[in-house]
């Protein structure tokens, strides 16, 4: 997904620094998991992953790409819903509802694509031209709905466990993020149909990646996780790096996530922002003075051996506190910094034709070793 800070391109200096500094495989905690490529990755390379972020969304990718071992099995839709029922007919979905492994995930989607009726819901009646908006064409905005609205049903009837549950919603979030009408966040819709948007909604769901069992998922704030891990090996933090709060950036990952089914939230704005009651998604790392506490308080509260922070050289930290409060805590008094340059490819107006700005950057990585 499109996703401020996604570290898919860095995820082999990341586990090259690893490898490097001669750290585990172990247990560790994957501290703001975003699209929770970091954690998959580490639980590819033979690591036990603990991760968490304040996210629905995140919590949501954590639960399919880092929690779940296998391709789930379908077995119990055959039975219970009349739809899949009908649809049995066909020979090619039987055989997806009969059989377990990757081919049986995509025929499902392509059931949940190809088969279910479009409806009006959330998403149509406030973020597409129906409801306004023009985050989503009608059409897209219906499937998106209805894909959730099924799955909702499933997975509150029993006729789907989490894993499938989560491994859907998570493909669904993916392909609704493919057909928005955005420059890459949710703060702003574009004002003509990126030819992307016009694209017919597709699910494209990615296998659960097998490793050590007991892998785990929390949808809460990194320090109070890590306070409850006890002792691990790696403790990988990679907070935001600017003022943009990912509430206000992400609200519509959040609402398919979070799905509402038991009450409406009320929304607001030209964007439809969905109004935080428990101020819960607010993040203290978006301030220059919130991120320097937090980085304390977080690895103060960890039992890690080692830290390592992706920081990036726009942050809202300068390198000076940040280095500073890495010494403080480290065993040694000292901590290292690992540089990788890399280009970010940057939309430059809200055109078709879209010029496109190209920026150097550093992702830089520190790490300390706290005990
Ligand atoms: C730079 S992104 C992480 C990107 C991630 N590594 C990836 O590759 O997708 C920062 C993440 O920190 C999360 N976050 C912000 N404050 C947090 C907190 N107090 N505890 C846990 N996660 C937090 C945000 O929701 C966001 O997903």
């Amino acid at each position: 997904m499109r996703y401020i800070g996604n570290k898919t391109r860095l995820l082999p200096f990341i586990l090259e620094t690893v490898t490097a500094l001669g750290i585990g495989p172990g247990a560790a905690h994957d501290a703001c998991a975003g699209t929770a490529v970091v954690g998959r990755e580490l639980k590819a390379a033979g690591w036990r992953v603990a991760s968490s972020d304040i996210m629905t969304y995140s919590y949501v990718f954590q639960r399919a790409y880092v929690v779940s071992q296998r391709v789930p099995s379908f077995a119990d839709l055959r039975a219970g819903d009349p739809d899949v029922r009908r649809a049995m007919r066909s020979p090619r979905f039987r055989e997806a509802v009969t059989r377990r492994g990757p081919g049986a995930l995509s025929l499902v989607c392509e059931y949940l694509v190809r088969w279910l009726e479009p409806e009006r819901g959330f998403i149509a009646a406030h973020y597409a031209p129906a409801g306004g908006r023009m985050y989503f064409t009608d059409e897209n905005a219906m499937r998106i709905d209805a894909i959730r609205a099924r799955l909702h049903a499933w997975h509150s009837e029993g006729l789907i466990g989490d894993d499938a549950f989560y491994v859907l919603l998570a493909a669904l979030i993916e392909a609704a993020d493919r057909v928005a009408n955005t420059a890459g966040v949710y703060a702003a819709y574009i004002k003509s149909w990126q030819p992307n948007a016009r694209r017919a909604l597709d699910l494209e769901p990615r296998p659960p990646v097998r490793g050590a069992r007991g892998s785990t998922a929390h949808l809460a704030d990194a320090q109070l996780v890590a306070s409850q891990l006890g002792p691990i090996e790696l403790l990988y933090i990679d907070p935001p790096y600017n003022s943009r709060q990912y509430a206000g950036y992400y609200h519509i990952p959040e609402i398919i996530a979070r799905g509402w089914f038991e009450t409406t939230p009320a929304i607001r704005g030209k964007t439809g922002l969905v109004r935080d009651a428990t101020g819960s998604t607010r993040s203290a790392w978006c301030s220059s003075k919130g991120a320097e506490r937090a980085l304390r308080d977080l690895v103060a509260a960890t039992g890690a051996r080692h830290v390592l922070v992706s920081y990036n050289s726009e942050g809202l930290l300068g390198e000076t506190v940040l280095q500073r409060v890495l010494c403080d805590a480290s065993v040694d008094g000292r901590s290292r910094r690992f540089v990788r340059d890399y280009r970010r490819y940057r939309a430059d107006s809200d055109h078709a034709k879209r010029r496109y700005r190209v920026d150097a950057l550093r992702e830089l990585l520190y790490h300390a070793k706290l005990r």
